[in-house]
């Protein structure tokens, strides 16, 4: 069905990385569980995100695939009044987010441990008002394609769950997939994108923090794009 997901798409990412910390496996075992939630149980469409939280926030915001948390953390401390929810698979990523929280002592972040694609079945239309999609893995080769987090399908999620209005930023430093983001973008009417001139997609906006991949990929003197797309009124891409 258009603008849910099959829960049986598989994830192709790395869910594990080096051994753990003694720490990091302590705070994963004793802070976790407050501040993350389940998805698979929710059934499509019927999750209201900002009951996640346990105080009545402005909006909420989420970011798929936050590797170690740096730009989430940054705009949950820049945004108190607002709750964000966070994907990551990545285990590893989990555990550098939940140590930020934790040093942090923030109250606006929901974690969900897994494929955000779960998360993005299970919330109603139009309860997200920002959407970070930062560095998706490239899948370069062309065999690969169908892996991107930029397709037809994901879109369609996207779109569903998107405020009219709210922003959809996109950053990559992968030729191959600006290319293709800008290519299945276009082909959009229910997204339009805001730049006017170059330097509005070559620089980030101020309260667009540098990732871990957009550090990697300056310190290598790899380009960046950063792409800022508005949800319109409009349901679908379709004419
Ligand atoms: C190249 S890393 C970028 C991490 C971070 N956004 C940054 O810019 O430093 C891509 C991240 O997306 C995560 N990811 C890939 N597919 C995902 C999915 N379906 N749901 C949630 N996270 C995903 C990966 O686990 C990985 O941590």
């Amino acid at each position: 069905m258009a603008g849910y997901h099959d829960f049986k798409e598989k994830f192709y990412g790395r869910r594990k990385g080096p051994t753990l910390s003694q720490r990091q496996r302590r705070l994963l075992r004793d802070i976790l569980p407050s501040v993350s939630f389940q998805a698979e149980s929710i059934p499509r469409g019927a999750l209201s995100p900002e009951t996640l939280f346990d105080f009545q926030v402005k909006d909420v915001w989420l970011e798929i695939g936050f590797g170690k948390g740096e730009h989430l953390s940054f705009q949950a401390g820049q945004n108190s009044d607002i709750g964000f929810i966070g994907c990551e698979p990545f285990i590893n990523g989990v555990a550098g987010l939940v140590t930020k929280i934790h040093e942090s002592g923030c109250k606006n972040i929901r974690i969900y441990p897994d494929d955000a694609r779960h998360v993005l079945s299970a919330l109603k239309p139009a309860s997200i008002g920002r959407l970070f999609l930062l560095h998706p893995d490239p899948w370069p080769k062309a065999r690969h394609a169908k892996r991107r987090f930029v397709s037809e399908n994901n879109l369609d999620v996207l779109s569903r769950i998107m405020k009219p209005g709210a922003e959809l930023r996109i950053g990559t430093d992968h030729p191959t997939y600006m290319a293709w983001t800008m290519k299945e973008m276009q082909k959009r009417r229910d997204f339009i994108w805001t730049a006017e001139c170059a330097d509005d997609w070559r620089n980030p906006p101020p309260d667009w923090p540098e990732t871990r991949y957009a550090a990697k990929a300056k310190a290598s003197s790899t380009p960046c794009v950063y792409l800022t797309f508005l949800k319109t009124e409009r349901d679908s891409h379709k004419p």
